[in-house]
């Protein structure tokens, strides 16, 4: 479907379901019910919250044959949910956007994000900050028949359902699931049992929030770092297992900037770096109206602190990602990117394989 398509289709089922007084994250949770009613029937445990809170939205509606044909043919296109996202983002709109750093990363990038881990059998990935779940879908697409755990956890609950129906619709049988709604700077004992279990994490953490306190072992936090994308290495410290490794989008300020020159030495004191990839202005412009600009860093967790056991980096620039970057540009664009993530000196690096 076109972009043009699914936006007229946005307006129309916006509208019609607001005749009957279906907003907003009812709309939502109406559409992610009848995705799970028409291709999840092979799950193993269906999500009962997701289904019951649909169904209340559907009971208004149910009499209105040619609205569920309509909702029908949205949905009978979208075997996998790819879509949803897109409507949740649509029904959610401000409360989504505005001042709580929540947007979802663009496909591309988190296609090349989960390229950079090695796949090894029952393999524990996780992303804290998990959105519509974009990076676990990615990891799942490279593990393919090897078994492994995908967790996924936001502060959002709705967006933990999104998660919840995407990764159910979009990923085999074999890799297991876990949903947790937790905030991650005052974690709930569900959120830090991860502690120390986690291989792998893919993210994108909320960028330049302020946070004034912080319920976990911080040592940036004691350095008197207060923001929410700088304390989520410490987040992530605690999560992964030693020679665990993190892929995850971090602001350019962070990589480049004089006042974070004591947070980059505390960070190789407890992290290998193995890589930096800089992006382009406008990697978000599609998604949120911010432009940022972003790097991928890529860190592997020290077995003990001040260990220097590896040598090598890799840093790279992609100019492009293969979507627009601004409303000049349309179309299909090139993706330097894919090509940074494929080469085999990296690779070699990052020991892909
Ligand atoms: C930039 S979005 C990225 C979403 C998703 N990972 C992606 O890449 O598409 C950041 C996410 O962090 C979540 N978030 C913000 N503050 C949080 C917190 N304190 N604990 C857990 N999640 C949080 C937001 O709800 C949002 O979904």
């Amino acid at each position: 479907m076109t972009f043009k398509q699914l936006a007229e289709q946005k307006k129309l089922l916006e509208d019609r379901l607001r005749r009957y007084g279906v907003e907003g994250e009812e709309s939502f949770y109406l559409l992610a019910s009848e995705y799970l009613l028409r291709f999840g029937s092979d799950i193993t445990n269906p999500p009962e919250r997701i289904i019951e809170r649909g169904r209340k939205a559907f009971d208004r509606i149910s009499h209105d044959e040619d609205l569920l044909a309509f909702i029908a043919s949205i949905i009978s296109s979208d075997p996998t949910g790819e879509n949803l996202p897109v409507w949740y983002q649509h029904f959610l709109g401000r409360r989504f956007r505005e001042g709580s750093g929540k947007f979802f990363t663009p496909r591309p990038v988190a296609c090349a994000m989960s390229a950079l881990i090695p796949c090894i059998d029952d393999a524990v990935i996780m992303d804290p900050t998990c959105g519509g779940g974009t990076f676990l879908i990615e990891a799942s697409k490279r593990w393919k028949h090897l078994q492994c755990r995908l967790v996924a956890n936001d502060i959002e609950a709705s967006l933990v359902d999104l998660a919840q129906v995407v990764l159910n619709l979009a990923t085999p049988g074999n890799h297991q699931k876990s949903f947790l709604s937790s905030n991650i700077y005052d974690p709930e004992s569900q959120f830090k049992a991860w502690y120390g279990r986690v291989d792998y994490i893919l993210a994108n953490p909320p960028f330049s929030l302020q946070i004034e306190t912080i319920d976990t072992d911080s040592s940036l936090f004691n350095l008197g770092y207060r923001n929410s994308d700088a304390l989520f290495l410490d987040v992530c410290f605690n999560l992964l297992r030693p020679d665990g490794r993190l892929i995850c989008l971090l602001p350019h300020s962070i990589v480049a900037n004089t006042e974070y020159q004591r947070l980059r030495l505390a960070v190789e004191e407890s992290w290998n770096l193995l890589g930096i990839v800089g992006l382009p202005e406008g990697v978000f412009h599609l998604t949120a109206s911010t432009t940022t600009r972003a790097d991928i860093v890529i860190l592997e967790k020290k077995r003990a602190k001040h260990s220097s056991k590896r040598t090598k980096s890799v840093f790279a620039y992609a100019p492009s990602v293969g979507i627009p970057l601004n409303s000049r540009m349309i179309g299909q664009e090139t993706n330097y990117l894919s090509q940074i993530v494929d080469d085999p000196g990296l690779k070699k690096v990052l020991g892909l394989g």
